[in-house]
């Protein structure tokens, strides 16, 4: 599968992503020395034996052996085939897999891609349908919209019909029951009819830019406002956000606005404020704030100033917390009763909008002035109050900057720091693992490895003698092979080899050696290959000078192997104490 996408852009996916934030995003790390730690997902363990390293790009689970780069953590935590677990961190950093991904799958691949055909073909119909029909585009015109943006984001209308879009779609090849599975029809008491009919609609586009859902607009008072696409196999509402995939078109934005409709995505988009991105009429989710800070790492969430605002914000809050990071800004603008940004932009400014953002309330601080509220901070039981109402919150922060930022604040308002009796605050000791892992046990040839991981170039060092050394020694093909990549490969990283070597053999045991600890400077580094090379050498020696001396006990030696025999000895001797380093 892996031969589909071209090993170089593999190489170049591995350089531009970051495994801290891959897996932050899914598992909170803590700093642990110069590697991140947690609990591991992919076992039960209440110490955390799962380190991840920033360096070497690479995680590594001590307690259960499980291992990999961020294309292996994607096909593990998130259940994905290789390829969408490249097009998925792909689309991450904002790069564009070569060839067209497909799934372990093929069958399922393909039912997908039919579905996503289908949608678009809706999204078209819908778009054509806006042209031919007078007031629809009134309406829209009314609200202030341009024809130019309701292209960009590709809006439509649905006929006001009970079979249009059916009818159309069926008359190319779709099936009713295809239909009704991507909710494009509805059914009531066996009679299918046409979900989304009189509508202003919105396409929703997935990260990759395929529409895989729709909102739609009542234009009167008729039903309910808007419309969504239900769950189906190419939708989850709580997986995507209206709005995203136009916000990364410009590359990374500096900050992702998280307004409450489609409306102020788009009239925003309108006034040139782009990176404003909806949830889709549900509640923040987990999965969307992962989708956030991979797109920004400053976010700014818009909710109204009343009491359902406030609310939603309050739980966009707690959502947000575990994958609150430092580097990770957030904060949060209120806007005036009755108002939304879309209504606010045209009533004031884009300029006078952006200020407002510009001012927009950290999340600290609506998190104790929320906290706070009904509390009296002068009296004793208050500030308990208070420590009591933030433990919990709190304790859902990862460790970094955030986190101490937070509980000093706590500290100052109350005069008390939290302590790990006031939450549960995981010990830091490391537990001997239970689970069946063993480590492999430690070899030259296998040093001799571990230090080829994880510097490749080192290899441009071995010369002929030095590979006739390895040749000699037994069970030495793999790493004979490493040599060889890596002399072809010198300037290849660590993660991006093991990537390539992930349907070999060897695979398990190479990623093992990444863990292995070795020197970290140059010449640290030289040294210990020297060191490593002048054993197996001395190995090699021995095992000859064996095989001699068993022959001359057993059948006698020629001149020649005589001759052969005292110079082993001569060179083991050498090798043993060499000239030039001091040490044994
Ligand atoms: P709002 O009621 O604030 O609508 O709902 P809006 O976005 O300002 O739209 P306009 O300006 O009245 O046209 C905010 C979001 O909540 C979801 C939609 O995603 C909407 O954009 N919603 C709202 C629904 O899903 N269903 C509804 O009936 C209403
Ligand atoms: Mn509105």
């Amino acid at each position: 599968m892996a031969g589909r996408i071209p090993e170089s852009f593999i190489d170049d996916l591995l350089e531009r992503v970051d495994i801290v934030q891959t897996i932050h995003q899914r598992v909170p790390l803590k700093p642990a020395g110069r590697e991140y730690q947690a609990c591991c997902p992919f076992h039960d363990e209440k110490t955390p034996s799962f380190t991840v390293s920033p360096q070497k790009q690479f995680y590594h689970c001590f307690g259960c052996g499980k291992h990999g780069s961020a294309i292996g953590f994607l096909m593990e935590y998130d259940g994905l085939a290789f390829t969408d677990a490249v097009a998925e961190l792909a689309q991450s950093v904002g790069m564009q897999v070569p060839v067209t991904a497909g799934s372990n799958d093929p069958e399922r691949t393909d039912r997908l891609e039919q579905m996503f055909n289908r949608m678009q073909e809706a999204a078209s119909f819908f778009q054509l349908n806006l042209k031919r029909h007078e007031p629809a585009q009134n309406y829209l015109r009314g609200r202030g919209l341009t024809g130019e943006i309701c292209a960009r984001f590709k809006m439509g209308y649905a006929p006001d019909a009970w079979q249009s879009l059916s009818d159309h779609l069926t008359a190319q090849g779709a099936t009713q029951q295809q239909l009704l599975e991507i909710g494009l029809l509805a059914e009531n008491e066996g009679r299918m009819y046409d979900k989304f009919r009189d509508r202003i609609m919105f396409p929703i586009l997935d990260r990759r830019g395929r529409v895989c859902g729709f909102g739609g607009r009542a234009m009167g008072e008729r039903g309910p406002k808007y419309l969504n696409s239900p769950e189906t196999p190419v939708f989850h509402k709580g997986r995507e956000l209206y709005g995203l995939y136009q916000a990364r078109q410009g590359g990374k934005p500096d900050q992702l606005l998280l307004v409450e409709g489609y409306m102020d995505v788009v009239a925003l988009s309108q006034f040139g404020i782009e990176g404003a991105v909806a949830a889709l009429g549900t509640a923040t989710t987990e999965h969307q704030v992962r989708l956030l800070f991979q797109t920004s790492d400053n976010i700014v969430c818009c909710f109204d100033g009343d009491r359902a605002g406030l609310q939603a914000a309050w739980k966009a809050l707690q959502v947000m917390l575990p994958q609150l990071i430092a580097g990770r800004q957030v904060r949060f603008l209120f806007l005036p009763q009755g108002e939304d940004p879309d209504s606010l932009v045209r009533k004031t400014s884009a300029e006078a909008f952006l200020e407002q953002v510009r001012q927009a309330e950290p999340l600290s601080s609506f998190l104790f002035r929320h906290l706070q509220e009904g509390l009296d901070m002068q009296s004793a039981e208050g500030r308990a109050s208070l420590v009591a109402r933030a433990g919990p919150l709190l304790a859902k922060l990862p460790a970094g900057a955030y986190h101490d930022l937070l509980h000093d604040e706590l500290e100052n308002l109350t005069r008390h720091r939290l302590q790990s009796g006031d939450i549960n605050v995981e010990k830091a000791s490391r537990r001997s693992p239970t689970s069946q892992y063993r480590p492999v046990g430690k070899t030259l040839l296998r040093q001799l490895a571990a230090l080829l991981v994880q510097r490749p170039e080192l290899a441009q060092q071995l010369d002929r003698q030095a590979i006739e050394i390895v040749q000699s020694q037994k069970n030495a093909a793999a790493v004979l092979e490493l040599i060889d990549f890596c002399q072809q490969s010198p300037q290849i990283s660590t993660v991006a080899l093991l990537e390539r070597w992930r349907e070999h053999a060897a695979a398990g045991l190479l990623a093992e050696l990444v863990t292995w600890q070795v020197p970290e400077t140059d010449s640290g580094q030289q040294q210990e290959l020297a060191h490593v090379l002048q054993r197996l050498h001395a190995e090699q020696l021995s095992a000859r000078i064996d095989l001699l001396t068993t022959a001359q006990q057993q059948t006698g030696l020629s001149e020649e192997q005589k001759l052969e025999l005292r110079e082993l000895l001569a060179a083991k001797q050498q090798v043993q104490n060499p000239p030039t380093s001091g040490s044994a």
